[in-house]
């Protein structure tokens, strides 16, 4: 307990907050290299898919160590694309966690198939390789792994029970670039890997995303996919001269522009540096919050996290507020908290479409709860950090104290009966 914050005032309350302005829970870094890159090719005969596409794909793949990269347009374009490429359509199954951004079972609904969720394990809030293997039937074409907050899934259990059903395991590391499963790279593991390049991840191309895969076919698809289902792109036909394409099957406008891979490439020469400074951050929050009413995010032997979030967990039986309190006066205090995230299956759309799930993930609906981000980007500063420190021990201290008066009032009022 940080006995310097014991007396403050909540802001909550009327007290001073812990900061004058809102410091976000993510944001991007875009420094002068990145915006010639943009320049470079704003004043280039490319705007769309020209030849910084291929560049990123390329420098993208050897990064994660993956044979193939197909940029799209968003994450969820990529989530779309690995759907299809994974042949899910009407009557197929995949099974899905709740613990994810909505877009990652979307796609699953995109291409007519049904979402299976089985629940996630206690410490990482990552898919349950035990619930999974409950639940695969001959259906299940896919399964769907995230890796929350960063830390890798239980990618070798899901792999067996993939391989064993014959179905395809992709998985959305949305939060993941730059994590490490038992020394491999997350992006060269799963039978596809989907990243994002949205601004609050570890690097940005505005909006954008990428798949990753060793096999030669499915990046075909991919590339189809994002092109309409055409065959070829414009550039390779005015270079070979040829104006003759076919569509051969129906796809989607899914490219991302040069503009975009110009910076996806630039920022990617940072993502060493972004990585690191995301795990100091972490250490720090680990070193200076352990005391707190708190868990905090757990790291298994083997893995090493991205870090896109550092989610905590509230102890609510040491406190006599509930997280919408406590998230309310941490918001007070200008420390831009988030949640991450209301399982899927308890969205309305979800609720309305398969009712039955309700009550049935008991580790992620519980674990929703409990669940606040603190703020964890790479430009965060020192000072930042030490604000979020403050904050919560100002916000946690308040309320364990408040518990403790009502304990000691309890007792006392229990003596004079
Ligand atoms: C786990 C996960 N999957 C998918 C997405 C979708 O990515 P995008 O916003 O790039 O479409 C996100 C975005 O936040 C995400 O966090």
């Amino acid at each position: 307990m940080n006995s310097s914050t014991k007396t403050e005032t909540l802001a909550l309350k009327g007290g001073r907050p812990v900061r004058e302005k809102l410091l976000p829970y993510g944001r991007q870094s875009v420094d002068e290299d990145d915006v010639w890159a943009v320049a470079e090719v704003l004043k280039s005969d490319w705007l769309t898919t020209g030849p910084k596409v291929a560049e990123f794909e390329e420098a993208f793949a050897e990064r994660v160590g993956a044979r193939y990269a197909v940029s799209v347009s968003s994450g969820t374009a990529a989530l779309h694309a690995a759907a299809f490429a994974a042949g899910l359509s009407e009557g197929d199954e995949a099974i899905v966690p709740p613990m994810t951004f909505c877009a990652t079972v979307n796609c699953v609904l995109y291409q007519g198939a049904t979402p299976v969720f089985a629940d996630v394990t206690e410490d990482t809030l990552n898919l349950d390789p035990g619930q999974v293997a409950a639940k695969v039937t001959s259906r299940t074409k896919a399964i769907f792994t995230v890796d929350y907050a960063g830390h890798p899934s239980a990618l070798e259990e899901l792999r067996e029970i993939a391989s064993a059903k014959g179905t395809l395991l992709i998985e959305d590391a949305c939060h993941a670039l730059g994590a490490e499963y038992k020394g491999k790279r997350v992006g060269s593991l799963a039978d596809m890997t989907v990243f994002s390049f949205h601004p609050v991840k570890h690097i940005t191309t505005g909006e954008g995303g990428m798949v990753t895969t060793d096999d030669g076919r499915l990046a075909e698809t991919l590339r189809r996919f994002r092109n309409h289902g055409i065959s070829s792109e414009a550039r390779q036909r005015q270079e070979s001269g040829q104006w003759f394409y076919e569509m051969a099957f129906l796809g989607f406008n899914y490219r991302l522009p040069d503009i975009a891979c110009a910076l996806g490439l630039s920022q990617l020469g940072k993502l060493e540096a972004n990585l690191a400074r995301r795990r100091e951050i972490a250490v720090r929050y680990d070193r200076e919050l352990r005391d707190l009413p708190l868990i905090l995010p757990v790291v298994r032997d083997g893995m090493r996290s991205a870090w896109h979030l550092y989610p905590i967990r509230l102890r609510l039986e040491s406190l006599p507020a509930r997280r919408g309190e406590i998230f309310g006066a941490l918001r007070a205090e200008n420390i831009g908290v988030n949640v991450h995230y209301i399982p899927v299956h308890q969205h309305p759309y979800y609720r309305k479409k398969f009712p039955a799930y309700e009550g049935t993930l008991p580790i992620a609906e519980n674990a929703y709860e409990e669940l606040i981000s603190l703020p964890m980007f790479h430009c965060m500063t020192d000072d930042d950090v030490a604000d979020v420190i403050h904050a919560l021990h100002k916000v946690l201290n308040h309320y364990e104290e408040e518990k403790s008066g009502e304990h000691s009032r309890a007792s006392t009022g229990r003596r004079a009966e």
